[in-house]
């Protein structure tokens, strides 16, 4: 846990603007920052970002955050690492006793630099090599892709490394991975006559490697062991590259190989990744969803290929959002990505993405295959393993509607499939906007004046503390901002400030969906007064006439004192003012 007071003092410190600058050009506009969104294709500017309020909001898709949220967002980061990044460009160390993460990334420091030589070296030796530069063009590939993707080749020889690393001996190699110690305490180069693929962190560093051999010979790819840099199952190979592209289109392919990134890239497919050798993982996931609303699964058409899909099926169910939309790729034919691009070319290709599976077809599809629904036997299967993967989805709407499919197959209505399935109704799921309601009641008159504060920092001075009751998620959301407003003392209104204080506490989604709606709409300050003045005076109403009940009620029990009854009275002449 990074504490508080860290990301405190790092929001005040960093400015939005130089952060999103960093990464898009913006454009002045009043008081205000824009460019066209880089969460969204469009063509004209819709992303604004607010120095005041150190708050990004677009007003096309709804991104909206604080300058941590708009790294998360903007690299695919988790909180922490998109911490580290700001307070990195800052010189601020994060605390250390918080993460044995910064400790391990201090380690990190020099292994990074190694790989990035050996990454320049094995560049160097494809160059010197005309049977590595042979081999890739064979497979269709251009200097100008090889150089995107920095592919190198490592030579045919037991100590290449040598020539580049005068500590060839010592622990720094062995930790990268670069090595192995024989068991005759002999070292030698792990990869040999391979062609190099680097595997890129976040921030474009050389943190492992594939390396393919060029013909015939086992093991095809070799890839780094894990290392401290090295996290298999969290890396997407090419990110770096496609980034851009993923945005852009809103959409990332995921593919099983190296070749398959990189011969989709030669042929004008770019927002494409690869899982890194195993199946994809919830890491993996969480990533792919944050990057963009689809994610399109492409998986070779063998039995490998079809665990993997099975796999990233399950995996999937577990870290779906409503909204977001997972798919998956079956190519007609048995060819890989590599080979059908090369064959049909990047417009077939294309086409192909656009029949892509949903999850919820695939799943209802996969297990209608799977039992045999025109029997009661097939029928009462069908349900039953249908339920360990119901259990596992997030996101709720989707989950009725993948029950109502697989209760339309079994012969059965929905609530009978959540029966037998144990499924028990899910709490509102953490992106969905909160609910709206039509009539003003005490939470919506507490949300109003949730959403004025927000607008206004200074008015949580004035509100009715007393009156606001903690029961709604909305007063009690306006309690604990009321209460931060007081401790944090905002400065002019930083937003974002205010949300980081919030992140991963229960109010946190309510205030970043009225945070955002502030943003959004446009507003008359007059006007703004008068809504939060006639709440106030709304809420006051509200707590008179719940007074007047509760006397009322007594006074018709007969079980009403004297000082009550005047209090009833003194009540009543105040509600008529
Ligand atoms: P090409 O034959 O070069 O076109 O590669 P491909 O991408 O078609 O290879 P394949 O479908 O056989 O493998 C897909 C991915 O699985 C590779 O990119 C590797 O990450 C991994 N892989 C394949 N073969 C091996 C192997 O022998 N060892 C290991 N560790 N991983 C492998
Ligand atoms: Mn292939």
């Amino acid at each position: 846990m990074i504490p508080d007071s860290f990301v405190q003092e790092l929001l005040s410190r960093v400015d939005i603007v130089d952060v999103v600058e960093r990464h898009i050009t913006l454009k002045k506009a009043g008081a205000n920052y824009q460019a066209c969104c880089p969460f969204h294709s469009e063509k004209t500017p819709s992303f604004t970002v607010s120095p005041s309020k150190q708050f990004y909001h677009c007003f096309g898709c709804g991104a909206h955050g604080s300058a941590i949220g708009f790294v998360m967002q903007y690299a695919g980061l988790g909180f922490v690492e998109a911490v580290e990044d700001l307070a990195g460009h800052l010189g601020l160390a994060v605390p250390q006793e918080v993460s044995t993460r910064s400790q391990e990334k201090a380690k990190q420091q020099p292994l990074t630099e190694r790989m990035g030589q050996a990454a320049r070296f094995y560049k160097e030796q494809l160059k010197a090599s005309p049977k590595a530069i042979e081999y890739l063009k064979g497979r269709g590939l251009t200097g100008e892709i090889a150089a995107r993707y920095g592919l190198g080749y490592a030579p045919d020889e037991w100590q290449g490394l040598q020539r580049v690393f005068e500590d060839y001996a010592g622990p720094a190699l062995a930790e990268c991975g670069l090595v192995i110690d024989s068991d005759q305490g002999r070292r030698y180069d792990r990869f040999r006559d391979r062609i190099m693929f680097p595997i890129l962190d976040q921030r474009s560093n050389v943190i492992g490697f594939g390396g393919r051999v060029l013909g015939a010979g086992e093991p095809k790819y070799l890839n780094s062991p894990e290392t401290v840099l090295f996290h298999k199952g969290e890396e997407l190979y090419g990110l770096p590259q496609a980034r851009k592209e993923i945005q852009q289109q809103n959409m990332v392919l995921v593919v099983e190989g190296y070749m398959d990134v990189v011969g989709l890239a030669q042929n004008g497919v770019q927002n494409v990744v690869a899982t890194l050798g195993t199946a994809a993982t919830g890491a993996n996931i969480r990533r792919l969803i944050r990057l963009a609303d689809r994610v399109v699964f492409c998986f070779d058409r063998d039995s490998a290929g079809d665990r993997a899909a099975r796999r990233a099926m399950e995996v999937s169910l577990e870290h779906l959002v409503d909204g977001k939309s997972i798919e998956i790729l079956q190519l007609d034919g048995t060819q890989d990505p590599d080979e059908f691009v090369r064959e049909h070319g990047r417009d077939a290709f294309v086409k192909q993405t656009q029949n892509a599976t949903r999850l919820s077809d695939f799943l209802v599809r996969k297990l209608v295959q799977e039992s045999n629904p025109h029997t009661a036997e097939g029928r009462a299967k069908l349900v039953n393993e249908a339920k360990p993967l119901l259990q596992k989805i997030a996101a709720p709407i989707l989950r009725v509607q993948i029950t109502k499919e697989i209760a339309k197959h079994a012969q059965l209505s929905q609530s009978e499939v959540e029966a037998q399935c144990g499924l028990k109704p899910l709490v509102r799921n953490r992106f969905a906007p909160p609910p709206s309601r039509v009539h003003p009641s005490p939470n919506a008159l507490e949300r109003i004046l949730l959403l004025t504060v927000l607008r206004r920092p200074e008015r949580a001075a004035r509100l009715p503390l007393d009156l606001i009751s903690t029961e709604s998620p909305e007063g009690a959301a306006l309690l604990a901002v009321a209460e931060a407003i007081d401790q944090v003392a905002l400065p002019a209104g930083n937003l974002g400030l205010l949300m980081e204080h919030f992140r991963g506490s229960p109010h946190a989604d309510l205030i970043a969906g009225l945070a955002s709606q502030a943003e959004r709409e446009a507003e008359d300050e007059g006007e703004q007064e008068e809504v939060f003045l006639d709440a106030i005076g709304r809420l006051h109403q509200l707590s008179l006439q719940r007074q007047v009940d509760v006397l009322t009620a007594q006074a018709r029990a007969g079980t009403l004192s004297t000082a009550e009854r005047q209090t009833l009275a003194s009540l009543l002449a105040r509600k008529k003012a």
